[in-house]
């Protein structure tokens, strides 16, 4: 079965809000990132607003017909917001307010009591809950513990080993966690730092159903249009499981 891609549109809106005008319109970027083939449009509400506003979750609830997920802080103030707004898929991540961009998965064994509490009010409003984790065996039991229906695997380790370094070990550790997320019945995604040329390994891991990518895509967009740069991001990701 092929690999999906979930486009994540933040940087769109990061660029609009970098003169807080109307544009670019990250939600006319949802529409050719579906039209292009993308199976998912993700976005980023962050506690602070400072890329995607609530308007835009609104807005591509209503107009996108691929499956929202909205990625956000384990908070009750951010879910009591979200909630309404009905994401088919939230995925809880990590947040800090000097962070540039999500660092590290959820640690979600220290977190167990606080995650119980949220995932079961996001699943009771038939939302389905993805965590970000990072590639490790206990950190995959305790979602499946915590009933979360997904997790998403921090690719970021990967993404940033240097040219030189041998990446085989990384790759083996996010092999492993997938066979175990999908030996207990919880669909794996991973993403972080994937681009043209280092999505394929990822890619090519059979357990793992959906990648998410954002800065690559939409930094390629920049320079050779949205649907080119989605086109080009499924084609290499189809060719790797061919
Ligand atoms: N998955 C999660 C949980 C993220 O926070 C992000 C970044 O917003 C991504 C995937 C996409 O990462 P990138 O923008 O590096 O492709």
């Amino acid at each position: 079965m092929s690999v999906r891609l979930g486009v994540n549109i933040d940087h769109v809106a990061t660029l609009r809000q970098a003169r807080a005008t109307r544009d670019p319109e990250p939600i006319a970027a949802a529409l050719l990132a579906q039209n292009a083939g993308a199976h998912g449009i993700t976005v980023h509400l962050r506690g602070d607003r400072r890329h995607i506003q609530d308007r835009d979750v609104r807005l591509l609830r209503e107009i996108i017909s691929v499956p929202l997920n909205v990625e956000c802080a384990a908070s009750a103030e951010t879910l009591e917001t979200l909630i309404p707004m009905r994401p088919d898929w939230v995925t809880l991540v990590p947040e800090t307010r000097e962070e540039l961009t999500t660092q590290g998965g959820l640690d979600a064994v220290f977190l167990q009591a606080h995650l119980k509490t949220i995932i079961r009010e996001l699943r009771s409003s038939d939302i389905r809950v993805s965590l970000f984790i990072d590639p490790v065996p206990d950190q995959v039991t305790m979602a499946n513990r915590l009933e979360a229906d997904a997790v998403e695997f921090n690719t970021g380790v990967y993404s940033d080993l240097p040219r030189t370094a041998d990446p085989r070990p990384e790759l083996e550790r996010i092999a492993k966690a997938s066979r175990l997320a999908s030996k207990l019945g919880l669909r794996a995604l991973a993403g972080h730092g994937l681009n043209l040329q280092n999505v394929q390994p990822i890619a090519a891991i059979p357990e793992i159903a959906e990648l998410n990518i954002g800065h690559s895509i939409v930094g390629r967009a920049v320079l050779v249009g949205f649907d080119r740069a989605v086109r080009e991001m499924l084609e290499a990701m189809a060719e790797a499981r061919s």
